[in-house]
């Protein structure tokens, strides 16, 4: 028994989601996340371009057109089991897939607006820390990320780059958002945002978009950002802290190359001082030159994460943000010491690179189900 009744469009297929029961039309061009989403239902996800994971989903019956390499998102169980990322699968015929819906980490609707740059402070050499101020208000969750595009390529789809918000939404004024942007060299947009963007000039901003965000649970967290990938770890633990929810024991992880990259200081101080439960902040160096009269860890931060977090490091519930290789590497280390899939949650900070690289391992092929696979 279905859950809704609809319409199907012509050349739509139909996508069932188990358990829940719902059924809802999907475009042949349409992902199954897409047709999901516009059909307002909790289908988890985050970065909607084959880079987190949040997605996956196990096929149970029916075809799908796969458009990205999923392999190195999914363990070689989940692949054999017939998972696949729903933001990156088009239906080719009728589809059952088994989901688990789960409440959005926020419900705010969708906003496209302009905003003003406000704010430009450099954090460290390739990082500024860029002010919006808005035209219209953009509700958000600490965690969540933006679409955004400048007015010299606004004609062009290719120049929309994604950024999370870098502090909790500011209830004084509801207009003003902040990211943490780094510079990636022969990048489109990063660079003309780190050197070049002046107070004064108008941004096109969409969202909010993602559900990476605060997760219930119980036990330790640890948190672990590389790069900008602070922006959305801190404004997920300042919105902790003022939704009174900073009460577990966290451990907070800032990898950076040397201590100049080293940045937000202050704001992590802050959130030290509110918050209710253990906190320990653990900066890690990977290119600190010796001799420099560094006291704290150095190395690759996956390497440090079992001195770090210690005998209990399979009960923490992981938050990991930035640059895809880290994050695979600490989930590669956190899965191994028994952190199930369920309390792992990440933002990898994809950019065209990653997924030229998905896009050629992978062209486009069909997939059937486990079940009905030859
Ligand atoms: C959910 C999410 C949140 C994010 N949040 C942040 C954030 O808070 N802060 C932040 O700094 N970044 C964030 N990012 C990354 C950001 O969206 C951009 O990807 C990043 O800024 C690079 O954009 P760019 O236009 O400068 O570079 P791009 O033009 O995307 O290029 C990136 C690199 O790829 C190379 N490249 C381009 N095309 C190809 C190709 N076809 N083949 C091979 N290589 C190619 C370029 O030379 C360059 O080195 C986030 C990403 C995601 C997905
Ligand atoms: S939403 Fe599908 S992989 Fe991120």
């Amino acid at each position: 028994m279905w859950a809704k009744l609809f319409r199907r469009a012509p050349e739509a297929h139909t996508l069932r989601l188990q358990p829940s029961g719902e059924a809802l039309s999907v475009g042949a061009d349409e992902s199954l996340l897409q047709a999901a989403l516009r059909e307002g239902l909790p289908f988890p996800h985050n970065c909607r371009v084959g880079g987190c994971g949040e997605c996956k989903c196990r096929l149970v019956s029916g075809k799908v057109k796969e458009l990205t390499d999923k392999s190195y998102l999914l363990s070689a169980e989940e692949l054999q089991q017939g998972y696949i990322l729903a933001c990156q699968s088009r239906p080719r015929s009728d589809v059952v897939v088994e989901v688990a819906l789960r409440e959005a980490v926020a419900a705010h609707p969708v906003v496209e607006t302009t905003g003003r740059i406000t704010g430009l402070h450099r954090l460290t050499p390739d990082i500024v820390h860029l002010t919006l101020t808005l035209v219209q208000p953009m509700p958000f969750s600490g965690g969540q990320h933006a679409e955004l595009s400048v007015p010299w390529a606004a004609a062009s789809d290719d120049a929309v780059r994604r950024y999370s918000f870098a502090s909790a939404p500011d209830l004084a004024d509801p207009t003003r958002v902040d990211f943490f942007i780094r510079k990636v060299p022969g990048g489109r947009l990063s660079p003309w945002l780190v050197d070049q963007a002046r107070l004064g000039e108008v941004l096109t901003v969409r969202g909010p978009h993602g559900q990476f965000g605060l997760r219930p649970g119980e036990g330790p967290m640890v948190c672990v950002a590389g790069g900008s990938g602070l922006a959305p770890i801190k404004a997920m633990l300042e919105q902790a802290v003022a939704d009174g929810q900073a009460s577990r024991p966290l451990t907070l992880i800032l990898a950076a190359r040397t201590q100049a990259d080293l940045y937000g200081l202050d704001a992590i101080d802050a959130i030290r001082r509110q918050w209710g439960g253990r906190f320990r902040f653990v900066p890690v160096l990977s290119a600190e030159p010796e001799g420099s009269g560094w006291a704290g860890l150095r190395g690759m931060v996956a390497d440090r994460l079992d001195e770090i977090l210690g005998e209990r490091i399979g009960e923490h519930q992981a938050w990991l943000c930035g640059p895809p290789p880290m994050i695979d590497a600490c989930e590669a280390v956190l899965r191994r010491a028994g952190v199930p899939d369920a309390r792992l949650h990440a933002d990898r900070f994809l950019d065209a690179s990653h997924q030229a690289q998905a896009q050629v391992q992978s062209q486009p092929h069909e997939r059937a189900s486990a079940g009905l696979a030859a």
